[in-house]
């Protein structure tokens, strides 16, 4: 944990400022915020920063009035961004496309207009289930334009999954496309929203993006193509109150049900925009790779709304980081002369294991930053990002957030001043973060020791609440340590004040990333009419993080084989999505359960992992253990 490393000079930036708006940030809440709120126009200023009469459900920018899409777009065209490339669009094979802020505000007013004349209102739900393609951000910019309350789910989510959110959020209108790319193959997504519409509570429109021509059913007054409702002019964006809903989006938590995480147009928008200038100091020419996918909190803030409100030029790549090669990421690097990278550990451990031949085959040096997210980096691939990529020039900014929070929380900053970097360690909070470690009793743990990771304060990106669910907002978050936002991380703090994050500390799981509740996974396995229990934990993988096993009994009556198993994998991934197949399925006559029928999910994972069981004082049935035992020991 001593192993720091001395930064380039031309980095060392004095710590001094940093620490200075830091405090800054805590002590005098409205005028740093009154300053860095304006980071944003405001069609009518906001008279308070903060109201935080209602704790914990914390409004910001109290009566100001604004609107995402004219900040993303209208501002920059009265200035010299107006013919400024947002988005290079390349594709998974073929060319690239380019639009320019003129030609996204274009684009995204022909749309807005489209979605006017179909009826939407302001205030009305979308669900949006695209590909990443060009027309995934200007759904988003066009909702956010006439105020309609956007919900993105991921295209690798199934029709079962993609129904339930359209249920839960209300949503009577859907974007889609006939299909996407994925490594060769089509995902026939328009045949997944038919589906999941004959799950849901009735939907009036769908709009359809022609995308990879595919053949695909259209249902008469429902269904429309997203090439005849669009009409070219200008829509007025709405006034938007700072606190009215922005956006939905689902992730998943310690229940089988989605949480929709609602953010609001005021506070949300100022947080990305601050914290992407902050951590990363992108300059005006600079172009940036957020190498996500749209469906998740990452694309929303760092793909599309926080670069074009700064007004940056961005890499939008479709498909997979290593089709259809492996150097695919260093070639995209390479041709459009990116500078500033951030991506997952994940894809840096994938693209590790094809070896350092790939990346130094090709010309990397306009690389200046390195970023990474969504889970705890290993120091192995935090050094091979920082020396074979970044040549050990770049310095990686490891940020730590949650759709949650909006936008990053814990990450150095290029801007304000780095510090000497620790592998590993997303090292200091943004400013306006009071972040601590508390032990299971709420006490401040000592410096080295592991512990719970709260904040203490509010912040503009936290989230309005859990959609029609304000009491899961306070179980959730505000209930562990009272008052007091509960991330659900281990984290300990070391001798110098950095910030070690440690993985999850509940029955969350980051396969690949991807954020994945075991209690989803089980849910939808004893959903099936063979399956009685099911227990899923998460196996170390030294590529994706985790991976997903399950263990589950049958119904009497039910025989188990190989090909139930492949089945119910199938069932699973057209119900739950591709990201959510266990990667290993077990059946066995019983689980350990407690003596009141809790399945004892910890036990099964340390037998399986081989590791001392812990406290087994309450389990029912021993025999359980030594059935799991046995079962391990075929597979291994
Ligand atoms: C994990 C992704 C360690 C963490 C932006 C968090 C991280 C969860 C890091 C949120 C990081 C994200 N270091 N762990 N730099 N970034 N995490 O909502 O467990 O998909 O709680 O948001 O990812 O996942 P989510």
């Amino acid at each position: 944990m001593k192993d720091t490393l001395p930064m380039d000079e031309k980095y060392k930036v004095h710590m001094s400022k940093y620490f200075e708006e830091y405090e800054r940030s805590l002590k005098d809440v409205n005028g740093f915020w009154n300053e860095n709120g304006r980071i944003i126009d405001w069609f009518k200023p906001f008279d308070k920063v903060l109201d935080d009469s209602k704790k914990p459900f914390y409004r910001w920018f109290i009566n100001g009035k604004t609107n995402l899409s004219y900040n993303c777009l209208d501002r920059h065209i009265q200035n010299e961004k107006r013919n400024k490339v947002a988005f290079i669009w390349v594709p998974e094979k073929g060319e690239e496309k380019v639009v320019t802020y003129f030609g996204l505000y274009r684009r995204v007013n022909a749309f807005a207009r489209g979605l006017l004349n179909l009826g939407v209102k302001k205030g009305d739900k979308i669900t949006i289930y695209m590909p990443m393609i060009l027309e995934a951000p200007i759904a988003m910019l066009a909702c956010a334009r006439i105020g309609a309350v956007f919900n993105v789910v991921f295209s690798g989510f199934g029709e079962q999954a993609l129904a339930e959110r359209i249920n839960n959020s209300n949503s009577k209108t859907i974007i889609t496309a006939d299909g996407g790319y994925r490594k060769g193959n089509i995902i026939q997504l328009k045949n997944i929203v038919d589906k999941a519409i004959d799950l849901s509570n009735g939907v009036d429109n769908v709009i359809v993006v022609k995308n990879t021509h595919t053949e695909i059913d259209m249902e008469p007054d429902r269904d429309y193509y997203y090439d005849d409702i669009i009409e070219d002019g200008y829509v007025e964006p709405e006034q938007m109150d700072s606190n009215d809903p922005l956006f939905i989006l689902y992730t998943s938590g310690t229940t089988g049900k989605p949480k929709g995480i609602l953010h609001a147009n005021g506070g949300y928008p100022v947080w990305i925009a601050n914290t992407l200038k902050w951590a990363f100091n992108p300059k005006d020419e600079d172009r940036w790779w957020c190498a996500a996918d749209i469906g998740w909190i990452t694309g929303h803030s760092y793909i599309v709304f926080a670069p074009l409100l700064l007004g940056l030029t961005s890499v939008m790549y479709e498909g997979a980081i290593d089709y259809p090669k492996p150097d695919r990421m260093w070639e995209i690097i390479e041709r459009y002369g990116v500078n500033l990278l951030y991506t997952s550990p994940t894809a840096i451990r994938l693209l590790m294991k094809y070896g350092e031949k790939y990346p130094l085959s090709h010309d990397l040096s306009s690389l200046k930053t390195l970023g990474t997210v969504g889970e705890p980096i290993n120091p192995a691939a935090w050094h091979w990002y920082y020396e074979v990529i970044g040549k050990s020039r770049c310095p990686i900014i490891d940020t730590y957030w949650q759709t949650e929070t909006g936008g990053f929380t814990i990450s150095p900053s290029a801007r304000l001043g780095l510090p000497d970097l620790k592998p590993g360690s997303a090292t200091f909070p943004m400013p306006g973060i009071d972040a601590e470690i508390l032990d299971e009793n709420g006490k401040n743990v000592k410096p080295g020791e592991k512990g719970y990771i709260v904040i203490k304060k509010p912040w503009p990106g936290l989230m309005l609440t859990v959609n029609n669910d304000d009491k899961r907002y306070i179980d959730t978050y505000f209930s562990k340590f009272k008052g007091k936002y509960f991330m659900g991380d281990y984290a300990i703090q070391d001798d110098d004040g950095y910030y070690w994050l440690l993985g999850r500390s509940d029955e969350v799981l980051k396969v690949s990333g991807h954020r994945i509740g075991t209690i989803e996974v089980e849910d939808g396995l004893v959903s099936m009419k063979e399956i009685a229990e099911a227990a899923v934990f998460g196996k170390p993988d030294t590529v994706k993080g985790d991976t997903i096993v399950a263990f589950a009994t049958l119904k009497d009556g039910y025989e188990k084989s190989p090909e139930l198993i492949e089945n119910i994998k199938k069932r699973i991934r057209n119900n739950l999505g591709p990201i959510m197949v266990p990667e290993e399925i077990h059946i066995v006559s019983t689980v350990p359960k407690t003596r009141s029928g809790k399945i004892m999910r910890r036990v099964i994972k340390a037998v399986y992992l081989d590791q001392l069981p812990g406290d087994i004082s309450t389990l029912e049935n021993e025999a359980s253990v030594e059935e799991i035992k046995r079962a391990v020991d075929i597979i291994k």
